[in-house]
């Protein structure tokens, strides 16, 4: 279980920078440990709210790329230069508009995803690694070949049989840990390069029945119980 440190030194770095969570540095830190986003790139954020993750990957790809944020719930101050969805990942008319706000194919689909959390391990386990197994289902629709993947996991008992699963649609799949990931925690982060893009998959820029509302700004261990830490 991860220790409780509500003013540890992430938390006031987050705070001195504006940011909603100490979320953003985990992503910042695997953003310039695999190079991924750099300028101009486009890339979906599943899970954004409140917009930890999509501040960085926004300012990442800059005024020539596109951040794309998708969550059930509002973001209440999207980052400059984002867009943000409110919606369900799983939802056809939700992943169309994703599809139509990105323009094309992504370079890079990232997964915070996590549900509210029930307090029975066996459960709370199950459904997050049910989000992760629906995250490769948008990101198969979703990203171009050669493209990226960011996935927040929690060790469980089914971990390796998730891992797998990407590993089937990426040239190479890794996992690893953050600095600013609390002490103690079981949240791991798969970084996923290499999409393998399945012949004659569909486009996902249907935009005729797209149900999401967006939302721009004006300008600019086996058995361990999962924690939400963000
Ligand atoms: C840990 S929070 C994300 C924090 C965010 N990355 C940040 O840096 O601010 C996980 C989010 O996943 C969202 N979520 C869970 N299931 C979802 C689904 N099926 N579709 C869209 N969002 C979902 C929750 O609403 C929640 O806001």
């Amino acid at each position: 279980m991860a220790r409780y440190l509500p003013h540890d030194s992430y938390y006031r770095k987050a705070r001195a920078r504006g940011l909603p969570s100490r979320a953003a540095f985990k992503i910042e830190e695997l953003l310039a440990r695999f190079r991924l986003a750099p300028p101009g790139s486009r890339v979906v954020d599943l899970g954004c709210a409140p917009g930890g993750w999509l501040s960085v990957l926004a300012r990442a790809v800059g005024p020539k790329g596109r951040a794309v944020g998708v969550d059930l719930a509002f973001c209440p101050n999207p980052p400059a230069g984002a867009v943000t969805l409110i919606g369900d990942i799983r939802d056809a008319a939700v992943r169309a508009r994703v599809g139509a706000e990105l323009g094309a194919m992504a370079d890079l689909v990232t997964s915070d995803l996590a549900p509210k959390l029930s307090g029975i391990p066996e459960r709370d386990e199950a459904r997050l690694l049910e989000l992760a197994a629906s995250a490769l289902d948008f990101a198969q629709a979703a990203l171009k070949p050669g493209g990226a993947m960011v996935v927040k996991l929690f060790m469980g008992e089914r971990f390796g049989e998730v891992v797998a699963r990407f590993k089937a649609h990426f040239e190479s799949a890794e996992v690893t840990r953050t600095r600013a990931t609390r002490p103690g925690s079981s949240e791991l982060y798969l970084v996923a390069r290499g999409f393998r893009a399945a012949p004659g998959r569909g486009v996902p820029c249907d935009v005729r029945d797209a149900g999401a509302k967006a939302h721009r700004p004006a300008a600019g261990g086996k058995g361990r119980r999962p924690e939400a830490e963000s």
